[in-house]
């Protein structure tokens, strides 16, 4: 089985749509999501143009805030502390990478915590890891999301995580907690990840190395999802091998049109929670 991000992205945001409308209904007021992009690297602004044109088409409203590569970090921080207290601004996401000069954990740390729609902030790492509420990253929420399509109850399965970011493989690795999986969490300093994978009945990978996954790595039957977005010669390829590992899983993501998509999705997802919750209040 090959698993349709695409399509499943798709249907996520249908849904949304319909939530949106509701919500303008009820509030006469829609989610807002800000997005601030710092320079101009050629994946980010493709990604914040996506996140804009997925946000109208779900009817929020959505804006981009555009800064040259050397604004001060004040003039970003400020910016952020005016969005905080705008009630038009339901979500707001900078960006990442940021240029050297600026402070990543300052950024994060000023983005108010009900409307940080990437779960960055400490407070929603920390809501997440002691399993209180909290918005999710976006990528691990449209991997687990994919998974749960894949087969509804996880508990007791074992899961590997290659790759321990903050944005993907510790929040990946909770939300694996949540599901009452055993979760392995592995690494570039990870003796043998062969041997580990091996284990495995889920495997996400996300350390963007192309390829790295073979065929051999993968037991029969288990559950392989790819977060890699590798450019290589050949084109973008995931950190799995996808005509090798798909011929021995029992599903898999393609890349492109497996995680990528759900991404976005799961960030409009977030935003709407971000202005219920803000509502609800
Ligand atoms: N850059 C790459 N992925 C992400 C993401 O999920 N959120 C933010 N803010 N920046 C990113």
């Amino acid at each position: 089985m090959i698993i349709d991000g695409k399509k499943t992205a798709a249907e996520l945001r249908e849904g949304l749509k319909k939530k949106v409308a509701e919500l303008k209904s009820t509030y006469n007021a829609v989610p807002g999501l800000t997005v601030i992009l710092v320079g101009d690297d050629p994946a980010s602004k493709i990604y914040v143009k996506n996140k804009e044109k997925f946000a109208k088409e779900v009817g929020m409203n959505s804006e981009v805030i555009r800064y040259p590569a050397d604004i001060e970090e004040k003039k970003l921080l400020n910016k952020i502390n005016e969005l905080n207290k705008n009630d038009k601004t339901s979500g707001i996401l900078v960006q990442l990478p940021l240029p050297k000069h600026i402070d990543k954990r300052k950024v994060i740390e000023t983005i108010d915590h009900t409307k940080d729609v990437d779960g960055f902030h400490p407070m929603n790492v920390g809501n997440l890891s002691s399993g209180y509420s909290s918005s999710i990253p976006c990528t691990p929420l449209g991997c687990s999301l994919l998974l749960k399509k894949v087969e509804k109850n996880l508990s007791g399965k074992h899961a590997i995580v290659i790759g321990r970011s903050n944005l993907n493989g510790k929040p990946m690795t909770q939300l694996l907690l949540k599901e009452n999986c055993t979760v392995t969490i592995t690494h570039s300093k990870t003796k043998d990840l062969k041997a580990e994978c091996l284990r495995a009945d889920i495997i996400i990978a996300a350390v963007g190395i192309p390829k790295l996954v073979k065929g051999d790595w993968v037991k029969k039957g288990a559950i392989v999802i790819d977060v890699g977005i590798n450019k290589t010669d050949s084109g973008i390829v995931g950190d799995v091998d996808f005509d090798q590992v798909s011929k021995v899983a029992k599903a898999i993501t393609p890349v492109p049109g497996g995680v990528g998509p759900m991404t976005i999705a799961c960030l409009l997802r977030n935003t709407v929670e971000c202005f219920k919750k803000a509502h609800y209040k």
